[in-house]
């Protein structure tokens, strides 16, 4: 049946990027287009994921649990329904500010204000999504459904960030749960991988957050 870590590490991921952003937009001086512009790619970058990680849900999981979890995931899944729409309208709130501020590096109070709000959603989702839906995932969804939700990711994704993603997902990882999630990719991929995605999120969270090593949120 389903091994639901890789769930755990990719809200681990969303929640420490959610919660670092706001700040590191509030940091970029106004006007300072150049630093505007290095912040949002990394908003775009992290918004990008999440897009992708509830797409994937909403399509293969929901469906799934809705078809074989009975009562329990009769009372949940509309909730977590509920929960991606009004993160949706955070997500959007934020995605339709972010070039205005990109290109001019005015309006970043707006952006981050709405950036606080779609981290409040997103961390009260995963919370709960955490609590009722991986035991019913682990329970009702095979090992091969449940490698749709990453490969949905993987096919959808842009090939260029992709390491640098990996390297993002791997930062507050089990090096056990890495090793056992590149034992499944083609073997130029898990050699260049462990290497090369570390080394890039180092970079990317220096120029963003100053730091090559941002404070982790945990499991
Ligand atoms: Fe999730």
């Amino acid at each position: 049946m389903a091994d639901v870590r890789d769930m755990y590490m990719a809200h681990t991921m969303l929640r420490r990027e959610f919660r670092l952003l706001p700040q590191a937009v509030l940091d970029v001086a106004a006007n300072d287009t150049k630093r505007a512009e290095v912040v949002a790619l990394h908003v775009e970058l992290v918004c990008g994921v999440l897009h992708l990680h509830h797409e994937g849900e909403d399509l293969v999981l929901w469906p799934l649990l809705l078809e074989r979890g009975g009562e329990a995931s009769a009372a949940i899944v509309p909730t977590m329904e509920e929960q991606h729409n009004a993160i949706h309208r955070a997500y959007d709130e934020v995605t339709g500010l972010l070039p205005g501020w990109r290109a001019t590096g005015q309006g970043g109070e707006e952006l981050a204000r709405a950036l606080e709000q779609l981290l409040s959603a997103l961390v009260e989702h995963l919370a709960l999504e955490e609590k009722e839906i991986l035991p019913l995932a682990e329970k009702h969804v095979t090992a091969a459904e449940w490698n749709q939700l990453a490969e949905h990711g993987f096919a959808k994704s842009s090939k260029k960030t992709l390491p640098l993603t990996f390297g993002m997902a791997m930062y507050e990882a089990d090096p056990e749960l890495i090793k056992d999630l590149l034992a499944q990719a083609p073997p130029p991929a898990r050699l260049i991988m462990p290497l090369l995605g570390p080394r890039l999120y180092a970079s990317r969270a220096q120029r963003v957050y100053g730091t090559r090593t941002p404070p982790r949120v945990g499991a």
